[in-house]
């Protein structure tokens, strides 16, 4: 199998002089760079990384050399004679183009009073500093950066480190930063433009500030900032090591291709992950935005001070800061329950996902270097990493966890390292064997099904990895059983266990959800048991919400059907928890594609939901006040949603005078804007297509655009879809970072599905200009997928993506996107008949 040439193995930088002039209206730059390192063989050549540079000039040791191009953007610096092992210093000069997809050099677009206004800014990770400069593109090529830009006058300019110097000679401005510590390419980052911030400063003295464009509010970088300041501040403590760099800045850029991004000091984002308006942000996107602060920031810990040495290690980056939002939450918002949050997001994810048999390990080998993008994963390397860990976390105990992590810092810093090192950190820490521990969930994909069977005090447990498609009877996990009060037996590490509890009182497994297994109870008075609990409100939140989960995962594999599932959900009336509800939507979202086409039983399950949601929307209604807490505002919302969609008299009506009356988007409340167009949009037509494409093109608030496209994507008249999606190619209307959101927001609507995937089809080559080298290529062939079930669609998708397999960015994507649509459709098949007499006979 083909693997990386890691060019690290022959040449290690130690240190980068980085000269760039920016041209902004020419759309180029050029620049030198000197880069001093170590030769570890000796030839007549240096190899480094550098794609669409053009090299004009090169010498090594002050000697002129040839700069040779080669495949898999690597350039060999090449000279007449042999080089010695050693340190040896390279001159480069080259320039560059700066061009739309949003990574590399690039430009974002925005508007401010009627004048077009462009910023600059950068996105290397995961290996595109090579599109900027010649260098060591590998995260293990650890070196010191000594920058300098040379730019426009009138403008911000800001880089990892904070400003040296700064002249004015003429039209340009000179900007030389300080020297960085030793940090890794992908995580070196400028931007400049006309920018204004907010400033504030941590116990320690770390400048933080929020940065946006002047077209944006200022108080909308208020509350990133001060979430910013306490997460640092509560970091330096967890972590036992002090942020390192004197100042720590976010910007909030109008054209970002992932959510956000750690460059160690700057750190960017799309405006909606930073921008909180204290009028039009909702309360769930201020938790996102609080979310995304402190996933990047504990990044500047985990993945920049201490980097893994390769991307097959990249969960140590991901899986830990998507654990650490959820740590760095509980400190410093307890009230918001960011644990139950992500119960019901990042634990459902995950374990949806991994029950495809295409679906990859958490720690996966990287075979070329397109393949890196597609290791980020949301649902394995986020998601079911931060699962794993939390699962470890609860097996070693908060205390070790810390104190493990401790250690790791204090050991590492400014260095690289692999898995190992990590264990090594915590089994010092905790006296357990974490390594052995770790392996299968780790390394292996899937995750454990526990069959337990209880009579009486005597237990009986089998374990088996849950497949939807597929047999797996090898697999093998250690499970924590987390059991309270706990039973003799710590860990199920065998196919088949014995347990004795000290009554007979039915069992609750995995309670508190932190260990990673289904749970399949195999004697009805056991689940009946279950059950009761559950409508006595007799269990936590997390229980509630995990045990429906489990449900819809018995029955995606055929162990349940979807129609037991319906009665299990139909006892959850007195639910007052929103997460819990987030849940009970998702279950009702599975159902809805089961009755697209069946108006007697989608009758019959609007008619379930009106029952499920009574007593919340009696309590509840749709008025918001400025007294609510935040938790009834989101639970409103929800309830309200799934009103809205089960037509709900009131509820609708109320939807649809709000859409007639509304002006401006002020005039709504923040939480239910998005319901309210999308009201508008399914009820209303063309007319309401007017108002929100007006209101779509005028708006310079990024969460409001989101609102109005997922609105607009609830219509039924055709001449809207086709509108839409003749907009999609237009990136003055629909941004690059959006296009993606816009095609998954149509596809997955029944009326304008067949269309999105036309335009899909007849645009792919235009994606592929926009999106070929970019981490969000994958999102098309994965978006697709999640829309499609049935032979038909099956059999597009595969006529299409099949070929486009050879591309290692899209193959992955594309297995487990068939793999999804195929076992949608078995189960389709399966449960449709049960589920429609579910719902046309009981309701
Ligand atoms: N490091 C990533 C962003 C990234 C990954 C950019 C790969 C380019 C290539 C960043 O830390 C991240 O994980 N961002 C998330 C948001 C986060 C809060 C889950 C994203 O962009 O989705
Ligand atoms: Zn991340």
């Amino acid at each position: 199998m083909q693997t990386v040439t890691r060019l690290f193995k022959t040449f290690q930088p130690n240190t980068y002089s980085l000269n760039i002039t920016i041209h902004r209206v020419a759309r180029t730059f050029e620049g030198e760079v000197e880069i001093t390192g170590t030769l570890t063989k000796a030839q007549s050549f240096i190899p480094l990384h550098a794609k669409h540079l053009i090299i004009t000039h090169a010498a090594v040791d002050e000697q002129e050399a040839a700069a040779e191009i080669h495949e898999n953007d690597e350039v060999q610096i090449a000279t007449t004679n042999q080089l010695a092992t050693g340190t040896h210093t390279l001159k480069l000069a080259f320039n560059g183009a700066i061009t739309d997809p949003m990574h590399g050099l690039y430009p974002c677009y925005y508007e401010h009073c009627g004048a077009k206004k462009e910023l600059l800014a950068t996105q290397f990770e995961s290996h595109h500093a090579r599109e900027a400069f010649p260098c060591i593109d590998e995260p293990e090529a650890k070196a010191t950066f000594s920058l300098t830009l040379v730019t426009e006058t009138g403008v911000e300019v800001l880089g990892n480190m904070p400003v040296a110097s700064q002249q004015t000679t003429g039209e340009t401005l000179i900007t030389t930063f300080e020297t960085s510590p030793k940090m890794s390419t992908y995580l070196l980052a400028f931007v400049i433009g006309e920018l204004q911030h907010k400033e504030a400063t941590t116990k320690d003295g770390v400048i933080v500030r929020t940065w946006a464009t002047p077209a944006q509010p200022i108080e909308s970088l208020a509350f990133s900032l001060d979430t910013a300041v306490k997460t640092i501040e509560f970091f330096n403590d967890y972590f036992g090591v002090k942020y390192p760099l004197p100042k720590s800045d976010h910007v909030a850029l109008p054209d970002f291709s992932s959510g956000a991004m750690e460059n160690w000091g700057l750190i960017t984002y799309r405006e909606t992950t930073l921008l909180a308006d204290p009028e039009h942000t909702s309360v769930s996107s201020r938790h996102y935005i609080a979310t995304v602060v402190t996933h990047e920031l504990s990044h500047q810990w985990f993945g920049n001070l201490v980097t893994m040495k390769w991307w097959n290690d990249l969960w140590l980056n991901e899986s830990f800061a998507s654990l650490m939002e959820v740590i760095a939450l509980d400190h410093l918002r307890p009230e918001w329950n960011a644990s139950l949050d992500f119960a019901a997001h990042d634990t459902v994810v995950a374990l949806r996902r991994d029950v495809l048999t295409s679906v990859q390990a958490i720690k996966t080998e990287v075979h070329h270097p397109d393949e890196i993008s597609t290791l980020f994963d949301p649902a394995i390397v986020y998601a079911k990493g931060a699962n794993v860990l939390n699962m470890l976390r609860a097996y070693i105990g908060d205390t070790a966890f810390r104190d493990g992590l401790r250690v790791y810092f204090a050991r590492h810093r400014y260095a690289n390292t692999t898995g190992d090192d990590l264990w090594a950190a915590f089994e010092e820490a905790s006296h357990k064997n974490v390594k052995e521990f770790m392996y299968a969930w780790l390394e292996k994909p899937g995750y454990p099904l526990v069959s337990i069977n209880q009579q009486g005090a005597h237990l009986e447990l089998e374990q088996k990895r849950l497949l939807l498609n597929g047999k797996d009877t090898t697999s093998l996990w250690p499970i924590p059983l987390l059991a309270e009060p706990p039973f003799a037996v710590e860990l199920l590490s065998k196919h088949t266990t014995a347990l004795t509890a000290a009554t007979d009182t039915p069992r609750l497994f995995n309670k508190g959800g932190k260990s990673l297994f289904v749970s399949r109870y195999t004697q009805k008075s056991h689940r009946d048991f279950i059950r009761s609990q559950i409508k006595a409100k007799a269990y936590e939140p997390v229980d509630r919400l995990r045990l429906l989960n489990e449900g819809t995962l018995l029955a995606r594999a055929g162990e349940q059907r979807l129609a037991e599932v319906l009665d299990l959900m139909s006892g959850y009336e007195n639910e007052d928890r929103d997460a819990v509800w987030d849940m009970i939507s998702l279950v009702i979202a599975d159902t809805r594609r089961f009755v697209e086409h069946d108006p007697a039983a989608e009758a019959g399950l609007k008619q379930l939901v009106l029952k499920l949601i009574k007593k919340n929307y009696g309590e509840l209604g749709h008025t918001f006040s400025a007294t609510d807490s935040e938790e009834v505002i989101k639970l409103r919302a929800t309830i309200f949603s799934l009103a809205v969609w089960a037509e709900h008299p009131a509820a609708l009506e109320f939807a649809l005078s709000e859409f007639h009356r509304f002006k401006d988007p002020g005039d709504l409340p923040a939480e239910i804007r998005s319901i309210i167009y999308g009201a508008g949009a399914r009820w209303r037509g063309e007319e309401a297509y007017d108002k929100l494409m007006t209101l779509y093109k005028q708006t310079t608030f990024a969460e409001e655009r989101h609102n109005i496209a997922g609105g607009m994507s609830a219509t039924r008249n055709l001449d809207v879809v086709h509108k839409l999606l003749a907009h999609m190619t237009d990136t003055s209307i629909v941004r690059l970072q959006d296009t993606a959101f816009w095609f998954v927001y149509l596809a997955r609507k029944n009326d304008a599905r067949e269309f999105a995937w036309q335009w899909l089809v007849d645009n792919w080559g235009w994606l592929m200009q926009q999106f070929g080298s970019d981490k969000s290529l994958d999102y098309f062939p994965r978006y697709a997928a999640s829309a499609f079930t049935g032979k038909g669609w099956l059999e597009k998708y595969e006529a299409f993506f099949t070929p486009k397999k050879t591309d290692p960015a899209l193959r992955r994507a594309i297995e487990i996107g068939i793999e999804e649509i195929i076992s949608r459709t078995v189960w389709f098949e399966r449960d449709e008949p049960s589920l429609r007499q579910y719902l046309t006979e009981k309701q």
